[in-house]
């Protein structure tokens, strides 16, 4: 039984333009794989937006369409991409380097691929340590080098037609750094810019430009980029959806599996080692100690906030969780993952579980890419501006309203997500009571 819409929703028609800074492995992997599944020549596994169902009403009912019949989302055949590296090759030169994907399935995509050549970056070497490349921007300020990000964003979406765009961050993790004065306010920012603000990090500056030209923002890494007042007031001011921040593949997805479990049996956890070796770029990237203190902040928040210590402290007072990641060339994207978790049981009987995960990091990541730039979309589409807290379940360290803590649970999390969608279409929240079907 449906009610009145809550918002209107504009139509998804014309092309969506995606918009990427850093077209590297997670990017080349992602477009790659639109561009295979356009051809019928593979199965969009892992995304919820071309996959998942949601059930409308009461269980009776009987009513469960896909998310896509529920919500007008983007067709796959409208998307377009574009984006931004401090590097030449084109995707599918990328996609080649990344070694994700199998040359023969690359080959097939090879001609879209390869038109697709990355506009010249913003960079700063001093967020981005263990890289550098010939692609990059020259301004005599910040401002200039936002103003010229601006004018990519208009020339492209006026070269492919564009009649939305999204801009999502698969650029490599900057270095640490936490809010600033420059980072207070809109106007404090911008005159940083000028001034060539040493604490404004070129995410920012990419922000900025997607946020002025009123194009939402997602952040698939850790970096604080939105995470700032400045951006926030921007986002609201120009009523443009923003989200992040880092994507919930690999350990940290694991971990947001299995911790709520412990909890909801109310087993204690008093130690959770984890150890990664990866060989990518990104993996290289994260051996230098600035960026990985970004990764480390977004990875270790997690248990801390699903157990609630403070809650349960003869569960989890004290837990001790460390997490490390080591570059480990010959392993490439596929990365191999180790936990090793000691839990105590009745009368504090001790316990272990050990995870091997065995995943391949760009494979977990690139259907979240299209889940969130399909889903921004949409969101701008209703009208929603500013933090996109029921996206969360993409992140590892979701952002939230300032004073709130973020929900990391993933099982909580896609309740929000779809109960979103519902309250979108005016069809009933679910909230599992289900006391009628026993009257
Ligand atoms: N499962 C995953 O793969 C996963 C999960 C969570 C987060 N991430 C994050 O996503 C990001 C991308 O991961 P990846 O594996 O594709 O890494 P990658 O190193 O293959 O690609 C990143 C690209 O960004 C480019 N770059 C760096 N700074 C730039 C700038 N200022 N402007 C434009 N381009 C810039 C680099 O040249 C590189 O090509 C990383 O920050 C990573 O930590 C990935």
């Amino acid at each position: 039984m449906s009610i009145d819409r809550n918002v209107s929703l504009a139509p998804a028609a014309g092309r969506l333009g995606i918009l990427m800074p850093g077209m590297g492995a997670v990017a080349s992997t992602f477009i790659a794989g639109v561009e295979l599944i356009r051809k019928g020549l593979g199965e969009p596994i892992g995304s919820l937006t071309q996959l998942g169902t949601i059930r409308l009403g009461k269980r009776t009912e009987n009513r469960t369409p896909k998310i896509s019949e529920l919500v007008p989302l983007a067709k796959l055949d409208d998307l377009v991409f574009g984006g931004w590296d401090i590097f030449e090759d084109n995707v599918y030169e990328a996609a080649v380097r990344a070694r994700v994907l199998d040359a023969p399935l690359l080959e097939q995509v090879r001609e879209p691929l390869s038109t697709i050549k990355p506009m010249s970056a913003v960079f700063d070497q001093n967020y981005v340590r263990r890289i550098s490349g010939p692609n990059t921007k020259k301004g005599r300020n910040k401002r200039e080098l936002a103003d010229a990000l601006r004018s990519d964003i208009r020339d492209f979406r006026q070269k492919h037609g564009c009649a939305r765009l999204v801009m999502i961050w698969c650029g490599s993790t900057e270095v640490f750094g936490k809010p600033a004065p420059v980072h207070e306010t809109l106007a404090s920012f911008e005159k940083g810019l000028f001034e060539n603000d040493p604490s404004i990090s070129p995410s920012q500056i990419y922000a900025y430009a997607s946020l002025q030209e009123r194009v939402p923002f997602a952040n698939g890494a850790p970096n604080l980029t939105t995470d700032v007042p400045a951006l926030l007031e921007l986002a609201k001011a120009n009523e443009v959806a923003i989200c992040g921040k880092d994507f919930k593949t690999g350990q940290t997805f694991m971990k947001t599996l299995i911790a709520p479990g412990f909890k909801a049996r109310m087993l204690g956890v008093k130690g959770w080692f984890s150890t990664n070796i990866l060989g990518n770029r990104d993996g290289e990237v994260l051996e230098d100690p600035g960026s990985f203190k970004t990764k480390e902040e977004t990875k270790l928040s997690v248990l801390e906030q699903i157990l609630q210590p403070e809650l349960y402290p003869e569960l989890y007072k004290d837990l001790y969780h460390a997490v490390r990641i080591n570059y480990y060339p010959p392993r490439g994207d596929a990365k191999e993952g180790w936990d090793n978790i000691d839990i105590t049981g009745w009368l504090g009987y001790p316990m272990q579980v050990k995870i091997n995960f065995l995943c391949r990091d760009s494979i977990l990541a690139a259907p979240l890419v299209l889940d969130l730039v399909l889903f921004m979309d949409l969101a701008q589409r209703a009208g929603m501006k500013g933090i996109q807290e029921w996206l969360s379940f993409y992140f590892k360290g979701p952002m939230t309203a300032s004073g709130l803590y973020p929900e990391h649970d993933i099982f909580i999390q896609l309740m929000k997500l779809k109960n979103t969608l519902r309250w979108m279409r005016g069809e009933e929240l679910i909230t599992h009571l289900g006391l009628e079907y026993y009257d």
